[in-house]
């Protein structure tokens, strides 16, 4: 595989990152993910948007090759041949020379990773045929979770505690509703009706469910952004969530209690195909 740092094109066991790089030491960086579908980015756009928005969120300098990002992105997608799968990026304050927990003095160089992951099958997972179960479990991460930071031990504790239980993923709750997954958004269908949290700062503001929404209401369904509960959700007639590497996809058990028959739902299949139709 050939990946990106800081301005080169390297096989990957030649890429080097120092080890006072502050997103190794601190988890001082922040990330996007843009899924490649028939060897295209999907909403680029609003991926650069909300990476450039999280970087000025902590006051983090932008990169030198900020604006070439989409070229870099293509050219990988390039070199690696990817039909249907990831591309993975990440900026970090940079490596100054030891560890320090103020910033380090403005000049030193952000660094920058790019890498892909070859999904092929990325749009036909099974998964969006059976669907999946969910878990729930409390919302321990911290309070900006709008800003796309790769602090995600805690998302990753709460994907084990789902295997774990023999379940698919976790829905985290906070103050007794769900605010999303440990690394998609989570949305509830009931009649004709659309639920899902509001954005704030207590979620990631889904590129994925910008788009879904839009395309809901475009479909004359109705979307409510507010908050729920599990048992609000256990009571829906179908459940979903959203990402850039899942898409739309249906839930169909949450803490053991099966979702109408327990197998994915008419509405969830249908947004699922309207998404990758219309974003390809
Ligand atoms: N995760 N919420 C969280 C906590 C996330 O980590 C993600 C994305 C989303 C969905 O955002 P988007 O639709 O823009 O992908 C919501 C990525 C895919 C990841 O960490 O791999």
């Amino acid at each position: 595989r050939t990946v990106y740092v800081n301005g080169e094109y390297l096989p990957e066991t030649e890429a080097k990152v120092s080890i006072f790089d502050r997103a190794f030491l601190m988890a001082d960086g922040v990330y996007e993910v843009t899924s490649v579908l028939d060897g295209k980015l999907i909403d680029f756009a609003g991926h650069a948007k909300r990476l450039e928005r999280s970087l000025n969120e902590l006051d983090m300098r932008k990169p030198d090759c900020f604006d070439d990002l989409l070229e870099i992105h293509r050219e990988l997608v390039r070199l690696n041949d990817i039909d249907e799968g990831l591309v993975y990026l990440q900026i970090t304050r940079g490596a100054p020379g030891d560890r320090d927990f103020a910033f380090p003095p403005e000049d030193t160089a952000p660094t920058v990773v790019l890498f892909t992951q070859n999904k092929p099958g990325l749009a036909d997972s099974p998964a969006a045929k059976t669907g999946m179960k969910i878990i729930s479990v409390d919302d321990l991460r911290w309070g900006r979770r709008d800003i796309k930071t790769v602090q995600l031990l805690y998302p990753s504790l709460g994907k084990m505690m789902a295997k774990k239980a023999g379940a698919d993923d976790a829905w985290m709750v906070q103050d007794g509703f769900v605010t999303e997954g440990t690394s998609n958004n989570a949305y509830f269908i009931k009649g004709n009706k659309i639920v899902t949290r509001a954005l704030s700062n207590d979620i990631l503001h889904g590129i994925t469910r910008a788009a879904v929404l839009r395309f809901a209401r475009e479909a004359q369904m109705e979307v409510e952004e507010r908050n729920f509960t599990i048992a609000e959700a256990q009571a829906a007639d179908e459940a979903f969530i959203t990402s850039a590497s899942a898409f739309v996809m249906p839930v169909v058990e949450i803490d053991g209690v099966a979702l109408g028959d327990g197998t994915p739902g008419k509405r969830v299949a249908r947004l699922r195909e309207i998404y990758l139709d219309e974003s390809r």
